[in-house]
């Protein structure tokens, strides 16, 4: 042993070989640009890989087979100090045991379906119940809980990571086979740019979305009450007091969803309004201005301590603004830390919620034959002054 390590850095290189870990702290290296592959674990006898891809300006993102789970997101400061912006956990277990959703690939649905059901051709279907009355993120055991597929890739744009699954007809109650590939690249401009393929055997609905917890100031380091944001959408749809959009498009002006200009966070989440207490907080769709199927800008976020800004960019009509309400400190991530309430948002672009119900939203039913395709993409860069 060289005598010249402290007995700490003893323990954290101890803690990193532990098996069963998935994550690891402390300041990363610029490695070689590239995907490496490493097993983790098994689940119902099925081994778990976790993919490490690394970018040309040594961003890195872990990423695991079980729920296409980004496990971990590393990205510099304005000083060139990388650190992680999604939370999680250290080990594969505690994904499995329980996570709301940490860093999770979601379908069939993302968001709710009211009362899980929904009439297709006439034909009543009716889904797997697991939020109250209703079917919540594809069901009791949606995509972010399945193995995926894995195959790493080198494309021009940066390393990727393609992964598949087949539902099969009749999974969580939704009808057809449903061939589903999702990509995760880091690109070389520094997104987390994630494509999305489906195609049918079976006339279906599908609205798959992507659930990471960022934290700009790097995960377990505070709320993200500070964190100044920006959404292009001057309509919200408000909910019922089960999350379910009441079908109505409200105008975000002279509302706290007036995201329009930037505001922070928390300057208005305990704001005496009836939406804010029926979601706890932010727990909404929005209405996204512009045009459905051309990647666009669609949020900004800043963290000003950090320098640290992310955007969102996407082809989805709507997104899910979730300011981790429901976390409460119950759930300790990653290197020990605790997770309270508010310690992460999440900009899960989608479909707006019960669209199957809601004759007046946009879509989201996929024919045989057709083919769904969605891309979003969450880019980091910083800002150099305060
Ligand atoms: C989504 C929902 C929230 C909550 C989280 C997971 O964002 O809209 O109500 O269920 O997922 O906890």
């Amino acid at each position: 042993m060289n005598p010249k390590m402290s007995a700490s850095t003893v323990i954290l290189i101890a803690m990193l070989t532990l098996p069963g870990m998935i994550s690891a702290k402390g300041k990363s290296r610029l490695k070689g640009a590239g995907v490496t592959r490493e097993n983790v674990g098994t689940v119902d006898g099925r081994g778990v890989d976790l993919y490490t891809l690394t970018n040309v300006h040594g961003l890195e993102t872990k990423i695991m087979s079980y729920g296409g789970i980004v496990v971990s997101l590393r990205v510099p400061d304005r000083r060139g100090a990388f650190d992680d912006v999604v939370l999680g956990f250290d080990t594969l277990d505690t994904y499995v045991e329980s996570t709301p959703y940490f860093g999770a690939l979601i379908g069939r649905y993302g968001n709710r379906i009211g009362k899980g059901r929904f009439i297709l051709n006439g034909v009543e279907y009716k889904l797997a119940i697991n939020n109250g009355e209703n079917s919540l993120h594809g069901g009791v055991k949606g995509f972010d809980k399945v193995i995926w597929n894995g195959r790493s890739r080198k494309t021009m744009n940066g390393p990727a990571l393609e992964l598949t699954y087949l539902s099969r007809d009749g999974e969580e109650g939704y009808p057809g086979n449903l061939s589903v590939k999702v990509i995760y690249t880091l690109t070389n401009h520094d997104e987390l740019k994630i494509d999305y393929f489906a195609t049918t055997d079976k006339d279906t609905v599908v609205n798959l979305t992507h659930h990471s917890y960022f934290n700009l100031a790097g995960e377990g380091n505070g709320d993200i009450l500070n964190h100044r944001l920006s959404i292009a959408a001057n309509y919200f749809t408000p909910v019922d007091a089960g999350s379910i959009p009441t079908g109505e498009f409200r105008n975000v002006k002279g509302t706290p969803f007036d995201f329009m200009g930037q505001a922070t966070i928390g300057a208005r989440i305990n704001q005496d309004d009836e939406q804010l207490k029926l979601g706890n907080g932010y727990d909404h769709n929005f209405v996204l201005n512009g045009k459905t199927g051309q990647l666009q800008q669609v949020a900004t976020v800043l963290e000003d301590t950090t320098g640290r800004m992310m955007e969102v960019w996407t082809t989805e009509p709507g997104m899910q603004f979730y300011t981790g309400n429901f976390l409460d400190g119950a759930l300790t991530g990653k290197g020990g830390k605790v997770y309270q309430r508010r310690f992460g948002f999440c900009l899960e672009t989608q479909h707006y919620p019960d669209s199957p119900n809601k004759p007046n939203f946009p879509s989201t039913v996929l024919r045989k034959g057709q083919r769904y395709r969605s891309t979003t993409s969450y880019r980091f860069m910083v800002r150099k002054t305060a």
